[in-house]
């Protein structure tokens, strides 16, 4: 594992009570509603803090947002740099972290190596379906050059995207599926929406996602956060669950970060 420090983020317990890691990379999460997308999210970002401090490379990262819905983010004030809501503020956020990774790429490293001074970019994207689904065309040529940019180049210039989406299929995820070194499926309409999300041949090698039930009140939401994702630690799909976090928990982590920075206008 030494070799890999500062690689990898905790996601949630295996049902054998092992650690669920996602590589510190472009990450997908998809799941129907209430699957519990938002614990995907706040477990890779309260994650990725932690791993940065067990790397020395503590409070290294600064969080964007695109929030469509104005509600997994809503409520940060400090923690995040930036959270847009509509469509204009979405296309800014995207083009300005765009100009960011071409001024970084300038710097000509090989690989990246954050400092105080340049720090990791995680930009968080939660319903990213409405990219595609926008009938809006300009926008939606200039989001999708932003966004194939970041995908492609962005990690090796320290920046890290993070999509949740609710729809998993070819047309609902674009041309960008394959730029996402992890892969998550969180409960899902049917078997071919886990292969598409997964690769063909999960169903096979593990992955049942369209078999969680959906979580409700009933069954004490035992399978919200719960999903699968290809394994670190040995071969095929592991079924893992991301913790619950709850509305204090993300405003005691904002608060935390009140000292960095000034509130957010939004
Ligand atoms: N890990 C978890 N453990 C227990 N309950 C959870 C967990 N994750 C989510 N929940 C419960 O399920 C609800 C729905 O979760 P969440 O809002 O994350 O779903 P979602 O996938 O983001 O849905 P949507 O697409 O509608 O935004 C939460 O309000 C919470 O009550
Ligand atoms: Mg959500």
């Amino acid at each position: 594992m030494s070799a890999e420090r500062g690689t990898l983020v905790p996601l949630g317990l295996t049902d054998t009570g092992a650690v669920f890691y996602a590589v510190f990379s472009h990450l997908l999460v998809v799941g129907q509603t209430g699957s519990g997308k938002g614990s995907v999210i706040w477990a890779f970002v309260m994650g990725v803090e932690r791993m940065l401090v067990g790397s020395g490379q503590a409070g290294w990262v600064r969080f964007y947002g695109i929030d469509p819905k104005r509600a997994e983010l809503a409520g940060v004030r400090y923690g995040f740099e930036r959270v847009a809501f509509d469509p204009e503020e979405q296309l800014d956020v995207l083009n300005d972290l765009v100009r960011v990774m071409r001024e970084r790429q300038c710097l000509g490293m090989r690989s990246f190596k954050p400092s105080r001074e340049l720090p990791w970019i995680v930009l968080v994207i939660d319903e990213f379906n409405s990219f595609e689904v926008s009938a809006d065309l300009r926008w939606k040529r200039e989001v999708r050059a932003a966004l194939s940019a970041l995908l492609s180049q962005g990690r090796s210039a320290g920046i890290v995207v993070l999509a949740a989406a609710q729809q998993g299929q070819r047309e609902a995820i674009g041309p960008y599926r394959d730029h996402f070194v992890t892969r998550i499926a969180l409960r899902v309409g049917s078997r071919v929406e886990t292969d598409v999300i997964l690769g063909s041949g999960a169903v096979e090698n593990g992955a049942l996602p369209h078999e969680i039930p959906p979580a409700s009140v009933s069954n004490g939401y035992r399978t919200a956060g719960v999903g699968y994702g290809l394994s670190l630690a040995q071969s095929g799909f592991v079924r893992f669950r991301a913790p619950f976090v709850s509305d204090d928990d993300i405003q005691a982590w904002d608060e935390s970060h009140k000292s960095n920075k000034t509130a957010n206008n939004n």
